[in-house]
């Protein structure tokens, strides 16, 4: 046992004396040890020789032709069995580690995928339950600002940033649609042009929503125009102003999906749905830990279906 101030461990030698030593005490044969760990039988003797000498006592002692351990030997022998059975414990930690049974996912979505990516999250969390998972949701700008400044692992976003260096990965498909009271005078019409519906009062998202910038490039590149009355921050309470019949909207489909598809209209207006696309993005030189890698290898491989089964029964289906 070592006492204070002995530095025992600095004197111990190396692993690999221990590991030696531990074969020897198994098998009470430098042969045997030598044999068993393809070292020749010198190697053996001068490595345990080396043990005692570090130690200042002998750790073996020959009776007739054959070799025993002292008591401190086989002292010796049971704390190195306790040393390896705690790196043991450290290698299986660390292959665990590496092999995701633990460890932190940061991600940042759109406040329009947050209908979605908790359903993501769902399996991904139950299949590694050690994982802890950071989610924040905001708008677009505010992903953009968490992005720049490297907060997370992943952002979702319809539109990733221009001029930042990222790496994209196409994910599920993000249509926006014209939503209307029931009542609305189109309810019924098919191929209603846009340009019918301008003196609508319309609901638009806040400023840094990328909604809000799809629906301004639409304007934009179509050069049609919106009676815009209110700026609402969030989906929902678009979605009710809808209900309540405030005015239209344009929203993504995700965001109706849990809807009764009886307490709105989604308008059949030429050139909609939108056809956006969520994408994951990272930044591009970003380490991506494994947590981060597999989870973006699930994205890739299961995404896809998990939406799919999410959105089958709902007011999206055809849509998405
Ligand atoms: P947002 O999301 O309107 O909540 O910013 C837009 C997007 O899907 O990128």
């Amino acid at each position: 046992m070592p006492y204070p101030g002995s530095r025992l461990h600095a004197r111990i030698g190396t692993f690999r004396q221990l590991e030696i030593f531990i074969k020897f005490a198994e098998t009470g044969s430098i042969s045997q040890t030598a044999q068993e760990l393809h070292l020749a039988q010198p190697s053996v003797s001068i490595q345990l020789k080396k043990l005692s000498e570090n130690l200042e006592v002998p750790l073996v002692e020959q009776v007739g032709r054959k070799l025993y351990l002292t008591d401190v030997g086989k002292e010796l022998y049971k704390s190195s069995l306790e040393i390896f059975d705690t790196l043991g414990r450290l290698e299986s930690r660390l292959a665990s580690l590496s092999g995701l049974q633990a460890g932190h996912l940061k991600l940042s979505v759109v406040t329009t995928s947050k209908y979605f990516f908790p359903h993501l999250l769902g399996p991904f969390c139950q299949r590694y339950p050690n994982i802890e998972v950071s989610f924040n949701i905001g708008n677009r700008g505010a992903m953009i600002n968490r992005l720049r400044e490297n907060k997370d692992d992943f952002y979702v976003f319809s539109h990733p940033p221009e001029d930042i260096e990222i790496e994209t990965m196409e994910f599920v498909s993000n249509p926006l649609v014209v939503v209307a009271p029931t009542e609305h005078p189109l309810a019924d019409k098919k191929s209603i042009e846009f340009s019918k519906l301008k003196d609508d009062p319309f609901i638009m998202r806040e400023a840094g929503s990328g909604t809000r910038y799809a629906v301004e490039k639409y304007l934009m590149e179509t050069g049609n125009t919106v009676n815009e009355k209110l700026t609402i921050e969030s989906n929902e309470a678009i979605k009710h102003s809808v209900m309540s019949n405030l005015g239209i909207s344009i929203l993504s489909v995700h965001t109706l999906a849990q809807t009764s598809s009886s307490s709105f209209k989604i308008l059949d207006v030429i050139g909609f749905p939108l056809k956006l696309q969520w994408y994951v993005v990272y930044l591009k030189n970003k380490q991506l830990s494994d947590v981060a890698r597999t989870f973006l290898e699930f994205l890739q491989q299961e995404g896809g279906e998990i939406a799919g089964q999410l959105l089958c029964n709902s007011v999206a289906k055809g849509y998405v």
